[in-house]
């Protein structure tokens, strides 16, 4: 059985990668290497042992699209790509709506012409908003999001949704909260090109001595030591309930959403000094204006997802840190 990957050599995609051949299936990568690299595809090949399948092209352009499609003729899609910086869609809204609708649309397009009709798609804890009560369950009305990256995200749940309501899709929608962490082979990891905005790759890159020091965006938010608290999820963890989600797809149709995360939450604090001990390190750090558009607490019920996918997290905050250290000493991440 074939599964195409768009955005499959990224951070996340390359570990569903791994996932998905360790588990028998066949593998198809389309990417445009916007926000990694080829060599990626070798890692992968290392690690699993079985070479996907690379197409490197543009997403959003139909003509490669159906060419790919003509040729490999997936049974399933897992759809990743599209771009992901909550910072960068500030300002750059018309960028982030123009490729990350276009890709989507022009993947639905493809699947409706060619008869696929399995899709998994890679959404994200944004789109709930900042919600009266946690944690997050998939029930919840999602709620106006403080970035463009979010909305796309919500408006392309909108797009899968009412497609396969009552048409032709079978599709599971994957909420991400904090995916954080690497393969233990270090091989492949988040690998950042630029002064990273996310938490876990900034403390790493403090921590190799990349960067001089962590600043922590707020310490007096209503939570247990004043510092925001997220629900952090080992990527591998994240791509091993992506194969859940595919082999659930295969016996369903319609849509259904499920929370990736933990169900646990760690403050900004927290995680530092977790990061310190199990790596015998220093994170020196800072206390700065709180981050606009941050929200002082996120965290999942994770039930949903562990009741009907039979899927929950096995490695610990504590495997996050050390798998994210290891593959940045390695010069993965
Ligand atoms: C976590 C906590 C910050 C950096 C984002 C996206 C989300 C998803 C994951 C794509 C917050 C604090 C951070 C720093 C800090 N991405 N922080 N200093 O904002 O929860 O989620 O990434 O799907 O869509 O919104 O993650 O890691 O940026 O922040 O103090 O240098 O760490 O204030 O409390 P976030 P994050």
């Amino acid at each position: 059985m074939n599964v195409l990957l768009t955005g499959g050599t990224g951070y996340i995609g390359s570990h569903i990668a791994v996932e998905l051949l360790n588990s028998g299936y066949d593998v198809t990568i389309a990417d445009d290497f916007s926000n990694s690299s080829p060599e990626v595809a070798g890692y992968i090949t290392k690690i699993s042992g079985k070479s996907p399948i690379v197409y490197e092209l543009d997403a959003t352009d139909n003509a490669s699209v159906d060419a790919m499609f003509r040729e490999c003729l997936p049974n399933a899609v897992i759809h990743l790509a599209g771009f992901k910086a909550v910072g960068e869609s500030v300002f750059a809204p018309l960028k982030y709506y123009r490729n990350n609708l276009d890709c989507t649309l022009t993947l639905l397009e493809a699947m409706e012409r060619h008869g696929v009709w399995r899709l998994i798609f890679s959404s994200s804890a944004t789109v709930y908003g900042n919600q009266e009560r946690l944690p997050y369950t998939e029930d919840m009305q999602t709620r106006e999001c403080s970035n463009p990256y979010g909305s796309t995200k919500q408006i392309i749940e909108r797009i899968i949704t009412d497609t396969s309501a009552n048409g032709w899709l079978s599709s599971v929608i994957l909420r991400y909260f904090n995916p954080v962490g690497a393969h233990k082979s270090g091989l492949i990891g988040e690998s950042p090109r630029n002064e990273p905005n996310n938490l876990m790759p900034y403390i790493t890159q403090v921590a190799i001595g990349k960067l001089p020091k962590l600043k922590v965006y707020g310490n007096d938010y209503p939570t247990s030591d004043g510092t925001g608290i997220r629900d952090y999820i080992h990527v591998v963890d994240l791509a091993k309930g992506h194969v859940k989600a595919l082999e659930y797809s295969l016996t369903r149709s319609g849509v259904e959403i499920f929370n990736l995360g933990t169900g646990h939450g760690y403050s900004v604090l927290e995680l530092i000094d977790i990061y310190e001990r199990v790596n015998n390190i220093k994170i020196p750090f800072v206390i700065a204006p709180r981050r606009p558009g941050d929200l002082p607490e996120s965290y999942a019920d994770a039930t949903k997802a562990e009741k009907m996918l039979g899927w929950k997290t096995e490695l610990t905050i504590e495997d996050m840190c050390r798998d994210s250290y290891a593959a940045a000493r390695l010069g993965t991440s």
